[in-house]
């Protein structure tokens, strides 16, 4: 199978990927912010809780790992990679080390994590994987990002693309520019802009193949903390218009993360996308929180709480999978909180 072929079987049928690949510092922060003491048996009983779902595999195409859970049994004593398998569900692996500060640039991050990839990747073909993830993280203000930071980040990006193609796995290229700030829209359009765009260069430069890669992206929305914040018409055309300036048609799939936005407005803006029409590469979500912030709290660690988490995540993926055909509506998301 090439990697076109594989990126377009995630995508398929207006499925979309679950990130379930928060590392174990960021997997514990929402685990205690739920009350909930974050042990490796606690975070597997909670992506176990995910992977078991009744019918998952109709909204989802891929799902993220991190690699502890890669090397973890679901409780029935199958291999979490295996149970995504049997599922028809395609499993992916974060591979970036973080984002750390970058030297000299106060404000702005820098992902780490290339050393040893390449022998990283052929252990994790070897397990099954078939995609991958790296996220880098641009600050964004008036005066931020610097050239530097949207340089570095895209350079990472592009390293990391070209060591998953050689391992047979197909990368997803996440510069994600950040929604905090008081920046307005047209400031988040013009960051994002310049990223996709250097980060697209970078892989060209890098000898990446655009036809085997998927680009996970944010919505160009209001910064949060901005007095002004756009409806999901104006980030439907921004967001395109962005996208249609900077990705090429070779790319067959593009991504949305959810980014922090609450869980209706990430599917109100998934949805007013959607509703845009066919687009050159196929359009979908990636989502963490906006898909399982609301069956963690629901879980909130209690076996007895299980089944009706089980009935949130699968509400959570009615509601993001009718947003992704543009079906969606807010009465739908009320009725379903
Ligand atoms: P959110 O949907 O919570 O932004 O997470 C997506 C993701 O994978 C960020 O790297």
């Amino acid at each position: 199978m090439t990697l076109n072929e594989t990126a377009r079987e995630i995508l398929a049928d207006g499925k979309g990927i679950l990130a379930a690949d928060e590392s174990t510092g960021t997997i514990t922060k929402r685990l205690e912010a739920v009350g909930v003491e974050s042990t490796e048996d606690t975070r597997r009983r909670f992506r176990d809780l995910l992977f078991t779902t009744k019918d998952v595999e109709n909204s989802l195409g891929g799902v993220i790992l991190y690699d502890e859970t890669v090397r973890q049994d679901a409780l029935d004593g199958t291999g979490m990679v295996d149970l995504l398998r049997r599922r028809g569900i395609v499993p992916g692996i974060k591979v970036d080390g973080g984002a750390k500060d970058l030297a000299g640039f106060p404000g702005e991050k820098v992902t780490e994590g290339l050393d040893g990839l390449r022998e990283r990747f052929a252990e994790y073909a070897g397990l099954g994987l078939r995609f991958a993830k790296w996220r880098s993280v641009i600050s964004v203000s008036g005066d931020l990002p610097t050239a530097t930071a949207v340089e570095l980040n895209a350079a990472g990006q592009a390293r990391y693309a070209a060591l998953a193609q050689e391992a047979g796995l197909v990368p997803i290229v996440e510069p994600e520019s950040i929604m905090d700030g008081d920046h307005g829209i047209v400031r988040s359009a013009e960051v994002t802009e310049e990223v996709l765009a250097a980060t697209v260069e970078a892989l060209r430069r890098q000898r990446v193949a655009l036809e085997g890669v998927l680009v996970k992206t944010n919505m160009v929305v209001s910064g949060y903390a901005g007095s002004d914040q756009a409806g999901p018409e104006e980030v439907a055309d921004r967001t395109l218009e962005v996208l249609h300036r900077t990705i090429p048609a070779a790319v067959p799939g593009i991504v949305f993360l959810s980014g922090g936005q609450d869980d209706a407005q990430a599917n109100a803006n998934l949805d007013a996308i959607a509703r845009r029409g066919p687009q050159p590469w196929i359009v979908s979500f990636s989502y963490a929180r906006a898909l399982q912030g609301r069956p963690m709290s629901v879980w909130a660690g209690a076996e007895e709480n299980v089944a009706s988490a089980q009935d949130a995540f699968a509400e959570r993926l009615r509601l993001t999978g009718a947003a992704n055909r543009g079906e969606w509506t807010a009465d739908a998301e009320r009725a379903g909180s």
